[in-house]
């Protein structure tokens, strides 16, 4: 008989809030001081915290969403997160306004303008005891931001010792990769979770047997790779895994490494070997891709349980 849970919630996601601006359809790069028009503009909840959120919470695990919005923006983000079933009693509520996100599609490429907003009192509000306790008070705790040294040196033993695991997906941050004081943070925490990109600025290699010989050689516990459309690879006590995703038809993978993210931490949480548990993480992934946006296309259980017993046990 399955052993009841005791915590409040199975995962709380913790990390920067965005509202997203997405403008697409331009015909050519404006030239300074000149006026383009774009074809499509959608206005979307953002961020690798929320997308995560979203992501665990349709797969049916019960979600706290940790981070600090403007407050002029909370109907919006109570209406849009509710309808993935995520809650707003991790969020705080700043004057300054949310962070924002512009983004500019042209055919080959997107490019990006960011104001950080009330994700700039992040860190110094993961230092207060209460947000500890609210964190602590789920199974499992994903970090979807860059965690600091200072702040992962305090937060991830309070967290361990309260009986949390913990995972960290840092994105693209090039200092953060590349400053050698993190490596403890990737040994501290559970999963650590970078894609390709990231994984060659953390070990200066681009080739994913370096990463994972990296990983070994520095006492990762666990790590992954995220390899866009090649798939996963995972290393866990020196024996690694290689996983290539289902075939989709991916529209834009903008927060499939967030998807897969989830998709991860619901295996972990049922404890599925880190292994096994890439397919689960690879077929989030590429059903994200098949919509516009990070949040359109996840999936459910019964989706996400369909496409990879069609993937894997064929
Ligand atoms: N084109 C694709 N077809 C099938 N699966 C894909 C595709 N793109 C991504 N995936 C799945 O999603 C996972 C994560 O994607 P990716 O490696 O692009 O992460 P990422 O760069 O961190 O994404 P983001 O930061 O935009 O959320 C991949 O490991 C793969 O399993
Ligand atoms: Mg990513």
């Amino acid at each position: 008989m399955a052993v009841p849970h005791l915590k409040s919630w199975d995962v709380a996601v913790v990390g920067e809030i965005f509202a997203d601006h997405i403008f697409t359809g331009f015909p050519h790069w404006p030239q300074p001081g000149e006026e383009v028009i774009a074809q499509g503009y959608v206005r979307e909840l953002g961020g690798g915290s929320v997308n995560t959120a979203c992501g665990l919470s349709r797969l049916g695990r019960r979600v706290r969403l940790v981070g600090l919005i403007g407050d002029a923006d909370f109907d919006w983000f109570e209406q849009r997160l509710g309808e993935f079933g995520v809650g707003m009693g991790g969020i705080r509520l700043e004057h300054d306004g949310t962070g924002i996100t512009v983004s500019v599609s042209m055919r080959d490429d997107r490019t990006f303008f960011t104001y950080p907003g009330a994700n700039r009192g992040l860190a110094e509000w993961l230092t207060v005891p209460a947000v500890i306790a609210d964190l602590a008070a789920a199974r499992h705790v994903h970090f979807a931001m860059p965690l600091s040294r200072e702040l992962a040196g305090s937060v991830l033993p309070a967290l361990r010792a309260a009986g949390c695991t913990t995972s960290l997906d840092v994105g693209h941050t090039p200092a953060w990769l590349t400053d050698p004081a993190n490596l403890a943070t990737c040994r501290e925490v559970d999963l650590f979770l970078p894609n390709a990109a990231e994984a060659a600025l953390i070990c200066g290699d681009p080739s994913a047997e370096a990463y994972l010989a990296w990983a070994s050689a520095n006492g990762l516990a666990r790590t992954v790779l995220k390899r866009g459309a090649l798939g996963a690879l995972a290393m866990a006590g020196g024996v690694t895994s290689q996983v290539p995703p289902p075939v989709v038809e991916a529209v834009d993978t903008t927060g499939a490494g967030d998807a897969f993210n989830a998709g991860l931490i619901d295996a972990w949480l049922d404890d599925v070997p880190l292994g096994p548990a890439l397919e689960r993480a690879c077929v989030c992934g590429a059903l994200c891709s098949t919509a516009p946006g990070a949040l359109a296309a996840l999936p459910h259980s019964p989706q996400l349980r369909t496409l990879r017993e069609r993937t894997y046990r064929s």
